[in-house]
């Protein structure tokens, strides 16, 4: 009994490491903040006009991927505005007694960062329209016919929400956000910075080729390149003395399973059943979620967006389906009708013009 329990708080022990470390490892100001360089220049233009005005500025709405730096972004615009910041989560407010109890409470200027802010319950979703607009709630006394409406004031302060489902969220909510800051995944050279500058914190030496081998893996996010950056420093601690070289990092992803274009366990699964299962499809989400034993939120959300981006998976009307590429990709010969596959092919030499 007592061996699945230290097995399950060594899990949770080592969770809450990689979340330090994923703290510590947060740019604190804009100026740090790599990458989305057309993001970051709107937000600094709202923060610096919202300053010299004196007042808080529009509420914010970031909306991207998991890993991409939402949460990092959140709390770089308190520290920008030198607020404080309130952080709670969408899942948490189940009442809008759950919110009101936060908005009542709220200081002048605050931020009110609100995570995952699609999954918020009805209720509290009609008290924020109300907040966000006029800064006032309407808390509800009494039920049925005796029920009253008592007007509250809310101190005006800043909204920053965040989603990884933008679609999800009802477009009067979406509608009273005055700033939408859509976070893209990061080119290669912006992962390396963001690997460079882990390095630097984590006192480790980092050569160029082995931040690109790193980078290459990484999906394009922020928190996949420092989470393998860490795999790469323990294995280059226990096989090569603390030096990482360009070999280290390879052998190291490769021992993590993750594999050259950056796919992991996850995603070659749903490739893998799509091809294995579904002969490519087409297939739905949840028929694919549940072949390979996950949620379809998961899918969706985690594996999906690379997937379609690297080309090798596409969302139709009809399901989802694996291109030519998918086929090619898990070293299998796609069939003729393979999705993509009569797409134009580059001929080379004596195609084009001269
Ligand atoms: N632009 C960036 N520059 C440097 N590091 C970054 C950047 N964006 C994210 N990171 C790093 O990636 C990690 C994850 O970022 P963050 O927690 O902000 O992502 P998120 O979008 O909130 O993810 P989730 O949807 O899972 O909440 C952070 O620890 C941070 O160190
Ligand atoms: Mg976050």
């Amino acid at each position: 009994m007592s061996f699945e329990r230290d097995l399950v708080s060594a899990d949770a022990d080592a969770e809450g490491d990689e979340r330090l470390v994923e703290a510590a490892l947060r740019p604190k100001r804009l100026e740090e903040f790599i990458g989305q360089a057309r993001v970051r220049e709107q937000l600094s233009l709202v923060l610096q006009s919202a300053l010299r005005r004196n007042r808080p500025p529009d509420h914010v709405l970031m909306s991207g991927g998991p890993g991409l730096g939402k949460t990092t972004l959140a709390l770089i615009i308190a520290t920008e505005l030198s607020a404080p910041i309130r952080i709670t989560s969408g899942p948490a407010l189940e009442r809008a007694g759950d919110l009101a109890a936060i908005l009542s409470t709220l200081s002048e200027g605050e931020v009110l960062f609100i995570d995952e802010i699609h999954r918020m319950a009805r209720p509290a979703e009609e008290m924020l329209y109300l907040a966000m607009e006029d800064f006032r709630v309407d808390i509800v006394v009494g039920k049925g016919p005796g029920a009253t409406a008592i007007p509250l004031e809310v101190a005006p302060f800043t909204l920053v929400g965040a989603t990884t489902r933008a679609g999800l969220l009802p477009a009067p909510l979406r509608d009273r956000f005055g700033f939408v800051a859509h976070m893209d995944f990061y080119d290669a050279g912006e992962l390396e910075r963001v690997l460079h500058r882990s390095a630097a914190l984590l006192g480790l030496e980092l050569p160029g080729d082995a931040a690109r081998e790193i980078a290459g893996r990484s999906r394009g996010t922020p928190r996949i390149a420092n989470r393998l950056l860490r795999r790469v420093r323990d294995f280059a601690e226990v096989r090569s003395d603390g030096v990482v070289t360009r070999d280290v990092a390879a052998a190291a992803l490769n021992l993590y399973e993750v594999d050259a274009e950056g796919l992991d366990r996850l995603d070659r699964a749903v490739l893998s059943a799509l091809l294995g299962k579904f002969g490519g499809g087409p297939v739905g989400l949840s028929t694919l979620a549940v072949a390979i034993g996950e949620e379809p939120e998961t899918v969706e959300v985690v594996a999906e967006p690379f997937l379609v981006r690297q080309g090798l998976l596409a969302r139709t009307p009809r399901g989802r389906v694996a291109t030519a590429a998918a086929w090619v990709h898990l070293g299998l010969t796609p069939p003729p009708d393979a999705f993509g596959a009569q797409a134009p092919v580059d001929l080379g030499d004596d195609s084009g013009p001269a």
